[in-house]
């Protein structure tokens, strides 16, 4: 039984295959944390793993006693005000302006499988025995207002997802000022935090800093998870590597305004939270109302941080990814944006899908620009119906014209979006996030729409479903290419405009809901202006995302290996793109584009009818190696090798491996060529050391354990061949 309750001592053991999470109800009534990190065997009490003593300059919950004071005591939703000094979980501000609650154990229920959480994305059972979940009801009699913690363990995928959910009983209203998915306390601060950071076409580049004294934090403001800060962080320790060393990750399941702090207290103790960005937010609950936060997944290893990905990678791919999309291998996808932006017709639309059909391309996708009267990124968002200056016959017609090559055919829609310049706009001016009598600021020329309104949902869902019905669409890009600004919204009262960036995001998930239910052949793919919005919560539905706008191999490296550290390879939708890269300039060659988006859901983004036929015969071969490899690639496990982000970073690899360990691709990459290098080997991971392996191209076999404990000399083979500066290599592993 994965979740043990001791009703003597009131303490709850939840176990996954090798971590522990221990808690008790503590003499307070309220609940306090004892442990969480590698397996412990269970035993009848571990009361010795609470510790209290009386400390100075503090103060203490019961008149008297001068020792219990919630400051030095581990918690597991802490609050504020009652001798805790640090940032709370959450807090109540009640009528009459207290903030004081006092949330007691009333009961609890422990049961196989996971409830669905209301209108939030979720990681989720298949049945009752992939996972147990424990339900905490704490209650505060004072305002009649209870708090049900929901714990979730993924046994054999070695996970705890952990939720919140307020519901005010009382008569009076309440109001949430802040409600975090989760809060850990950790013993001590040793640990350095991990974070993914970026902005718009350099998403997720890993970054990492020593704990140290008081709070520090990633958050996001801009109404998505956002490129410059991803709803995740890591604690290591700073021994802690790639394939060795405790780690703790926490990532959130949501698309919105975050925040992901640690606070390191005077006694060097380390509390890690997450949850709904707090700033910028409340949340009015009437009488009888409900609120329910996010999800966090709490991920420990202690087989360093890639130990911590490939868990992620199996849970976020088996059991939050859903739908038809989830297990089947993805189509080799070709993507019109950079080959022709907004400047396109029926003819070239075909042509290219016709010359990319003949190279070995399954679905064609076409991009921005179909509607409306889309000529430049100032018009159109909002009229989702064809432009029938540049697509004369419509879209359904096209549609049919492609599928009927022997393709699938893909469309891109921005459903959150309007141009002023619009139907949509004239008609429903007052549709936007605004503010009343206040500038709207624009951002890539267009506005917002309203979608913590259901209206608003209800109308786009209408002109989205008319065209996926209508035509033969087999593939949606749903992209989101601007920031928040002036939020407000018409549909709410004053006291609930607060609301409006979390009810935006449940109005984003309601319309995904609705779309992949009515829809469920199609393939979503999630975008925002590349990958600003590349979360969890986007992963339930879209099971894979464009990782970035940047196309260039290079940057890619570091994009990619970043982004691995929490989301699987099926996940990251990776392109070739034309040379020089239309991003960063750089001239890189077409085998080494293809060899760092073979490690992900691999596409093409350029002109193909401009290829030459050498080309051409290389995207073939290069499509049929992605064909023959993509069910290890993008179900395999992943393993990073070497960073791009280590200090001279001019080399990276990874490998993926098949769960039976019969076969592996590795990918390695050279930036610059350096004259006369040293001797560099690549040590293989996750490998059978019995097994003996051949590696196509060289003339020779090897033990697993050859493989990854005397690695393999790399200089000698054909990295040397040919210096040059973005090389690379492939390696396929074989079993013989
Ligand atoms: C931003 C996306 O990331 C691109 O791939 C492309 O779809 C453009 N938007 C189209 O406007």
């Amino acid at each position: 039984m994965p979740i043990l309750y001791n009703g003597s001592t009131r303490e709850f053991h939840l176990q996954t295959e090798k971590t522990s999470y221990i808690f008790s109800v503590m003499e307070n009534g309220q609940l306090g944390q004892l442990y969480y990190g590698k397996k412990l065997r269970h035993r009848e009490s571990f009361e010795r793993l609470f510790h209290v003593e009386a400390t100075p300059n503090t103060a203490c919950t019961t008149e008297g006693d001068l020792v219990f004071s919630l400051d030095l005591v581990k918690q597991e939703y802490p609050a504020y005000g009652t001798t805790d000094f640090r940032e709370p979980a959450y807090q109540v501000l009640q009528e009459g302006g207290s903030r004081i609650t006092d949330f007691v154990y009333q009961d609890h229920r422990i049961f196989g499988g996971k409830e669905k959480l209301e209108g939030l994305p979720a990681t989720y059972a298949e049945n009752d025995g992939e996972a147990t979940t424990l339900e905490i009801t704490l209650y505060d009699q004072e305002i009649d207002v209870e708090v049900r913690l929901s714990y979730t363990v993924f046994e054999e995928l070695d996970a705890i997802a952990r939720s919140a959910r307020f519901t005010n009983y009382g008569e009076a209203d309440v109001n949430l000022t802040r409600a975090l998915s989760v809060s850990i306390d950790l013993p001590d601060a040793n640990f350095e935090m991990v974070q993914l950071s970026g902005a718009w076409a350099r998403e997720r580049h890993i970054k990492n800093r020593r704990l140290v004294p008081g709070l520090q934090s990633i958050a996001s403001t801009r109404g998505t998870s956002s490129a410059q800060q991803n709803p995740f962080l890591a604690l290591k320790r700073p021994e802690t590597t790639e394939h060795q060393g405790e780690v703790y990750g926490a990532s959130l399941v949501y698309s919105g305004n975050f925040l992901a702090q640690v606070e390191v207290d005077h006694y060097d103790t380390a509390r890690l939270m997450m949850g709904i960005n707090p700033f910028d937010f409340n949340w009015l609950l009437k009488n009888g109302e409900s609120f329910q936060t996010p999800e966090a997944v709490l991920v420990y290893s202690d087989a360093g941080l890639n130990g911590m990905s490939q868990t992620y990678h199996r849970l976020y791919r088996t059991r939050l990814a859903r739908g038809k999309w989830r297990d089947r291998e993805r189509p080799v996808l070709i993507n019109n944006w950079e080959a022709t932006y907004f400047d396109f017709d029926e003819q070239k639309i075909f042509e290219l899908a016709r010359s990319s059909k003949e190279l070995g391309v399954e679905l064609f996708v076409l991009d921005d620009g179909w509607f409306g009267k889309r000529d430049s990124d100032t018009s159109s968002l909002g009229d989702w119906f064809e432009d029938k200056r540049k697509l004369p016959n419509g879209i359904t017609q096209l549609a049919k014209a492609i599928t009927g090559l022997g393709m699938e055919f893909g469309l891109w829609f921005e459903p959150e979006m309007v141009s002023k310049a619009s139907d949509l706009y004239n008609a429903h001016p007052d549709w936007v996030i605004h503010v009343p009598n206040r500038r709207m600021s624009h951002g890539r020329n267009q506005l917002v729409l309203d979608f913590s309104r259901q209206e608003v949902v209800d109308f786009i869902y209408g002109l989205m479903a008319k065209v996926l019905r209508d035509a033969p669409i087999s593939y949606v890009k749903w992209d989101m290419n601007r920031y928040m600004t002036e939020v407000g919204s018409l549909g709410l009262p004053a006291d609930r405009q607060r609301e409006v960036a979390h009810r935006y995001i449940l109005g984003v998930y309601s319309l995904y809901e609705r779309l992949t239910s009515e829809f469920p052949h199609v393939l979503f793919e999630s975008c925002a202006g590349g990958g600003s919005r590349f979360d969890p919560g986007l992963l339930h539905y879209a099971p894979q995302g464009w990782t970035s706008d940047d196309t260039d191999a290079v940057e890619r490296l570091k994009i990619q290996y970043g982004t691995s550290l929490v989301y699987p390879v099926s996940s990251m939708g990776a392109h070739v793109s034309a040379v020089p890269n239309h991003q960063v300039g750089r001239v890189t060659s077409l085998e080494t584009r293809a060899n760092v988006a073979y490690f992900g859901a691999f596409g093409y983004e350029l002109d193909v009818t401009m290829m030459t036929d050498t080309e051409k015969e290389q995207v073939k071969e290069q499509i049929r190696f992605y064909k023959e490899n993509r069910s290890l690639i993008q179900q395999g496990q992943f393993y990073r090798i070497e960073s791009p982000f280590a200090e001279d970073g001019n080399r990276t690899s990874w490998l993926v491996v098949s769960d039976d360990q019969s076969e592996a691709l590795l990918g390695y990459y050279q930036v610059l060529s350096t004259p006369n290098p040293g001797l560099s080997r690549i040590f293989f991971k996750g490998l059978n050391p019995e097994f003996e392996y051949a590696i196509e191209g060289l003339d020779a076999t090897f033990y697993g354990d050859e493989l990854m404990g005397a690695g393999l000399q790399l200089n000698r083979y054909r990295l040397n061949e040919h210096p040059a500066d973005f090389s690379s290599v492939v390696y396929k592993v074989k079993r013989v």
